[in-house]
């Protein structure tokens, strides 16, 4: 008998290997384990430096060049705020991989920039589920062409996922939930650009971070 499946830690796993399999996003290793309360996850422990240095909530005069902005707000006083976060390659890529993974979490808190440079996403217990649920603040390039290299990625998961990847995917996830990702990665790829939220369902998380 296999593990069970539709399990947070699952999903958690399952995201790590997409990610890593697509190159698209980076997610830390992350490995089911036996402990004494079960099976679970077990996560690499990423050193992080200033999570505001990638997501933000500020008053406009305090916009970062270059950043791009989710959502107006204003502060208990009326003062103007804005939900803004960079525009850097690594962000761009975890918000291509929370399209294809239908991650439902997707808070600045969730988003690690590490000491090594590197942008890693985590917290993915709540991704992979069949319905549409696309819950994120990183909505900043909606619309915008998907770069070319990331529709190279896109393509080669869509292969590896009728391959390797989904064999190994079908050991976390049911059938339909691989059928889903696998149509939702079709989806992007026919649509070329960064989606925008469908008003069906809230889509920004709170908290923000
Ligand atoms: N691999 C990791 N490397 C570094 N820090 C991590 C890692 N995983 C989790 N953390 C830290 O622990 C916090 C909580 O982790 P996580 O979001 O996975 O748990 P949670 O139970 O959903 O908590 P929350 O409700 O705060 O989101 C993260 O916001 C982050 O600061
Ligand atoms: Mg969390």
């Amino acid at each position: 008998m296999g593990l069970p499946r539709r399990t947070l830690a699952g999903r958690e796993v399952a995201t790590a290997l997409i990610a890593e399999a697509a190159e698209i996003g980076r997610v830390p290793p992350t490995v089911l384990r036996d402990g004494p309360f079960g099976t679970g996850m077990v996560q690499l422990w990423i050193d992080t430096a200033d999570a505001t240095e990638l997501v933000d909530v500020l008053a406009p005069a305090d916009l970062p060049a270059g950043w791009r902005v989710v959502l107006r707000a204003a502060s208990e006083d009326g003062e103007p705020l804005l939900v803004a976060h960079a525009d850097l390659p690594g962000l761009r890529e975890l918000a291509i991989l929370d399209v294809v993974v239908n991650n439902t979490d997707r808070k600045g808190g969730h988003i690690l920039p590490g000491t090594d440079g590197r942008i890693y996403g985590i917290d993915h217990g709540i991704c992979l589920h069949t319905d549409p649920k696309l819950r994120t603040v990183l909505w900043g390039w909606t619309g915008e062409p998907l770069p070319d290299e990331a529709l190279d990625k896109l393509r080669k998961l869509r292969w590896t996922l009728d391959r390797d990847l989904g064999q190994t995917l079908s050991e976390h996830l049911t059938a339909d939930e691989i059928a889903a990702l696998a149509a939702r990665t079709d989806e992007l790829v026919a649509a070329g650009v960064h989606p925008a939220p469908s008003g069906e369902w809230q889509a920004i998380p709170w908290p923000l971070f």
